[in-house]
């Protein structure tokens, strides 16, 4: 439900598109990693961006299959979107295709989840508000990203096991 300090999920899609170039390649022809992972940063700071309207920072880059590979010349398309707010911080979540360039279908690459944090002028983190979801893909997302926060934070040190109800849940079904 919103409220007054709560936006839909849908106002902070992005959608860019990008044509491999051939120094976006590596030695056998296709788009290498670290410029996949440098359009998807781009593209899911953006959504942060225009969820929370503050300047946004990357903490934590948290998943990104390479499913298939990627071909020089391929239009490579990135739509994102904030998949739930929590304090300050933000998980993003983005699908990656690229374009069938006969027909125009989309075919499905990969999918990325990085985390971002709301800052102040002094880079201290600062709240966003709430997103909704409004559909049933961003529904799901919105219901599994409070697990995947407590894993990341488990696994960055910054959250006791015991301490991520959520997760455990998970493996304890009630009884
Ligand atoms: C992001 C940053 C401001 C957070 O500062 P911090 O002192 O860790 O602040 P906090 O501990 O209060 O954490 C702030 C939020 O980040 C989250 N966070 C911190 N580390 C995280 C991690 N590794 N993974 C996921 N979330 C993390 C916390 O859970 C908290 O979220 P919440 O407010 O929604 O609960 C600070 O780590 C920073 O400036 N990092 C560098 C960012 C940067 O330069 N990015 C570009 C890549 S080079």
């Amino acid at each position: 439900m919103m409220n007054s300090t709560s936006r839909p999920i849908s106002s902070s899609y992005a959608e860019t598109t990008n044509v491999v170039m051939p120094n976006d390649t590596n030695t056998q022809g296709n788009l290498f990693g670290g410029r996949l992972l440098q359009w998807l940063d781009i593209s899911c700071a953006i959504s942060a961006h225009r969820h929370c309207k503050q300047v946004v920072v990357t903490v934590a880059v948290n998943h990104v299959g390479f499913d298939r590979p990627i071909k020089l010349g391929d239009f490579v398309t990135i739509h994102s979107h904030v998949s739930r707010a929590f304090g300050s911080s933000m998980e993003v979540w983005s699908d990656v295709s690229v374009e069938d360039q006969q027909t125009g279908e989309k075919i499905p690459c990969n999918s990325a989840i990085y985390t971002f944090v709301a800052v102040d002028h002094e880079g201290r983190p600062v709240q966003v508000p709430d997103a909704v979801p409004g559909n049933a893909t961003e529904q799901e997302r919105y219901n599994g990203a409070l697990r995947r926060r407590q894993l990341r934070l488990i696994l960055s040190g910054k959250m006791k096991p015991e301490e991520a109800t959520e997760l455990k849940a998970l493996f304890q079904p009630a009884s």
